[in-house]
């Protein structure tokens, strides 16, 4: 059996035109959304990211700012950036590019902590992944986010699924672990202590790979039919990219596989715009329940 690949690009694409139904619909209640995307230095993969983000913005009628900084900037400079950027009206959804420059790197959280958990379309702040592990409305990370609404776009059932995923990053693993359990899918969490870690993927229906390690799962983790989500970005070669997943080998044994690249790596920008929709409707609404009560 070969499996159904699974191109992110049909799914992308549908995203982003729902997406775009929602740009129309906020204009039309007089609300631009805007985006503004924050880059410090000089990583070239970043500012490949960056231009895509505001290409897709551009493309949608979304507002874009791209704001970028110098690779020397203190985290002073920058947190008041971010301050600047949640008073600005015209802005909806704040994103501060990752990695950061060395110098700052260690304060991390404390940056994106600073962001207004209304505008944080990363869905990183601690306020969104309380919001989200307790099944409240919640910015949600773009990438598992991505993943999920390609499961229900591709009619792959969740409900009662097994759903493994092996990775425990706040940014895919631990969020993709909510939102599964949300879907009302088991899920088992696997990382680098699990024991017996085969054993454990092949009783999965769905399997998520966030590892980081090229090829990482071979066929024989695989249970025949069994879904396979490649959420990993390996650069093995300057012009190569490759996943976490055997894609060559595990296609042959798997119902359903994401390529890489091509695969949940093009949702991850659709997602965003969602996102971005999803905050600025969201401050019209607080908006207008403000107006009520005055
Ligand atoms: N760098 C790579 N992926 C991401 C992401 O999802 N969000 C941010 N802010 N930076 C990234």
């Amino acid at each position: 059996m070969t499996a159904k690949i699974l191109e992110g690009k049909a799914f992308a694409a549908q995203i982003k035109a729902e997406a775009g139904k929602q740009v129309e619909a906020l204009k039309t209640q007089g609300v631009l959304p805007g985006l503004a995307v924050v880059i410090v230095g000089e990583n070239p993969a970043s500012k490949v990211y960056v231009r895509n983000k505001h290409k897709a913005c551009e493309t949608l009628g979304i507002y874009s700012e791209v704001i970028e900084m110098p690779a020397d900037t203190t985290k002073e400079v920058l947190m008041a950036k971010i301050d600047a950027l949640n008073v600005n009206k015209r802005i909806h959804g704040i994103l501060v590019q990752l990695p950061l420059p060395q110098q700052i790197a260690a304060y991390e959280s404390e940056i994106l902590d600073r962001i207004d958990p209304r505008k944080d379309v990363d869905g990183f702040h601690p306020v969104n992944v309380g919001r989200l592990v307790t099944g409240q409305p919640a910015l949600v990370p773009c990438t598992p986010a991505g993943c999920i609404r390609m499961l229900e776009l591709a009619g792959i059932p969740m409900d009662g699924a097994h759903a493994v995923i092996i990775g425990r990053s706040n940014i895919v693993g631990k969020p993709m672990l909510h939102l599964l359990l949300k879907k009302n899918a088991t899920v088992t969490l696997c990382h680098s202590h699990t024991k017996n870690l085969q054993e454990i993927t092949r009783q999965a229906d769905i399997l998520v790979a966030a590892i980081g390690k090229p090829y990482f799962v071979t066929a024989d983790m695989v249970k025949p039919g069994a879904t396979v989500i490649d959420v990993g970005i390996n650069r093995i070669a300057p012009k190569k990219l490759a996943g976490d997943v055997d894609f060559e080998n595990v296609k042959e044994v798997a119902g359903a596989i994401t390529p890489v690249p091509g695969g949940v790596g093009l949702l991850t920008i659709a997602m965003l715009m969602q996102n971005t929709v999803a905050a600025a409707k969201m401050q019209l609404k607080q908006e207008e329940y403000g107006k009520y009560e005055s």
